[in-house]
């Protein structure tokens, strides 16, 4: 069923890139699909306010650009993404909420998991590095309309406590303003303004729309109507991991089986017998 947790150890995920515009669901579809199947998910505006907030010398630089609702320059970027990525807990997968959002940092990603994940997996006796072997990313594409969008985002609020995300004409919590789970004081983000919600629209259809077109050209795109329930929308993402879960493993058989069969064959080659030469 979508909702039960999967074995958070069963099998290797890989990389799942969510894209979407601001407030498509991004971040509430990473919550489920972490706890669904274990994995961490990586949000690079959580990486971004977290530096802002303990004052880090990228966290001075990225303050004034987030609050305009601009995009970080990419250079600023790739150092936090690849320590991330490099953490123990990324190996069966990971799930990245907000990266890619250019083309430059999406063929930037190809090349770290071509070189990062691929290159060491070639190494043998790091099992450690098997687990994300071989795993291209499944890209899904969050569709939301405009005007659902900004009621999405002026309406939402966030615990700082535990990290629910609510929406004060969505999904309200109980009380106004108090976390259900807490009762902690929820807050708004910064760039949930409406002059800054513009520049970010903007900066999304400018900037990141040219990254499904990336994925497509590549054939690793896949939509979802995420204009429908939270469950509804989570339940299309668990089909779509799950079907390219066992599509690589079916892959992987495949490739063993022709590798046991090329071994066979080359085992019933006749030898010749040398001292007839
Ligand atoms: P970031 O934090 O990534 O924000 P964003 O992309 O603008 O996305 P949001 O977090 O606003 O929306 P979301 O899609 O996660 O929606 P959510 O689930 O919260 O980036 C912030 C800034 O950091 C950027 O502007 C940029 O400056 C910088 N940045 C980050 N990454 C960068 C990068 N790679 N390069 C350069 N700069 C970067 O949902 C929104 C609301 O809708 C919630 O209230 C939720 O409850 C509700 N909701 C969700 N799903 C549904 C549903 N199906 N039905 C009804 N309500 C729903």
């Amino acid at each position: 069923m979508a909702n039960e947790p999967a074995n958070p150890t069963a099998s290797t995920i890989g990389p799942v890139i969510l894209l979407g515009p601001p407030g498509a669901g991004k971040g509430t579809q990473a919550r489920k699909i972490v706890e669904h199947y274990g994995i961490p998910q990586i949000s690079t505006g959580d990486l971004l306010r977290d530096n802002v907030a303990r004052g880090t010398e990228l966290g001075l630089e990225a303050k004034a650009i987030m609050a305009r609702g601009e995009l970080v320059p990419d250079e600023l970027m790739y150092g936090i993404v690849a320590c991330r990525l490099r953490e123990f807990d990324c190996q069966r997968g990971f799930v990245l909420d907000g990266f890619p959002r250019t083309a430059a940092q999406a063929g930037w990603l190809d090349a770290f998991l071509e070189k990062e994940v691929f290159e060491k997996s070639d190494k043998p006796g790091n099992p450690a590095d098997v687990a994300a072997e071989k795993c291209p990313p499944v890209v899904i594409q969050l569709l939301v309309d405009y005007n659902q969008l900004l009621l999405r985002l002026t309406g939402r609020r966030s615990c700082p406590t535990c990290g629910r995300l609510y929406n004060i004409h969505l999904q309200p919590p109980l009380v106004d303003e108090l976390c259900d789970l807490d009762g902690s004081k929820l807050t708004i983000r910064d760039d949930d303004r409406r002059e800054v919600i513009a520049g970010r629209l903007e900066a999304y259809e400018t900037q990141t729309r040219p990254v499904a077109d990336y994925y497509r050209v590549q054939r690793r795109l896949v939509a979802v109507n995420a204009d429908r329930p939270i469950e509804d929308v989570t339940a299309q993402i668990f089909g779509i991991i799950d079907r390219h879960t066992i599509d690589r493993h079916t892959q992987d058989r495949h490739t063993q089986d022709r590798q046991i069969q090329d071994e066979q064959k080359q085992d019933s080659i006749p030898r010749m017998d040398a001292s007839k030469l």
